[in-house]
């Protein structure tokens, strides 16, 4: 799928935020390695330390949906800058997608590209069993 694409849909996803707090609008699309779009919003809460970003939301969705392998993730929010995933969010990315191409946008959908490993080197990371 081309960038300008999962942006997009990005964009769209941001629609859906629920940030009555920060009326910040968060969206994302993820892509995994078969080809599928699992998209997220940012849900915040009254007990602000609860809410979740739009990336964990996506991701989430995809992991409980059985998918594990993941090729590129676009992010954007009702902003004009390039939104970009916050410290949290990449150690999340991290355990699945260290090699994704992350495009980061802006509400235009223009964006610049980086890999997860690049937005957190030296990820923190346990040997799996
Ligand atoms: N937010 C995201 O959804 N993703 C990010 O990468 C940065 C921040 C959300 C969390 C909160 O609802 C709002 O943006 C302001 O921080």
């Amino acid at each position: 799928m081309k960038p300008a694409k999962l942006v997009k849909l990005a964009i769209e996803a941001a629609a859906n935020a629920y940030a009555p707090y920060s009326r910040f609008q968060v969206g994302a699309a993820l892509l995994t390695a078969g080809g599928k779009v699992f998209t997220g919003c940012n849900v915040e809460n009254a007990s602000y330390g609860l809410t979740i970003c739009a990336e964990r939301v996506a991701l989430y969705k995809a992991v409980s949906s059985g998918e594990r392998a993941f090729t590129a993730l676009a992010v954007a929010a009702n902003a004009d800058d390039y939104c970009t995933p916050c410290g949290a969010c990449r150690q999340v990315l991290a355990e699945f997608c260290g090699n994704a191409a992350v495009y980061m946008a802006n509400r235009q959908g223009a964006y610049r590209v980086a890999t997860v490993a690049e937005l957190l080197p030296a990820a923190f990371a346990l040997a799996k069993s």
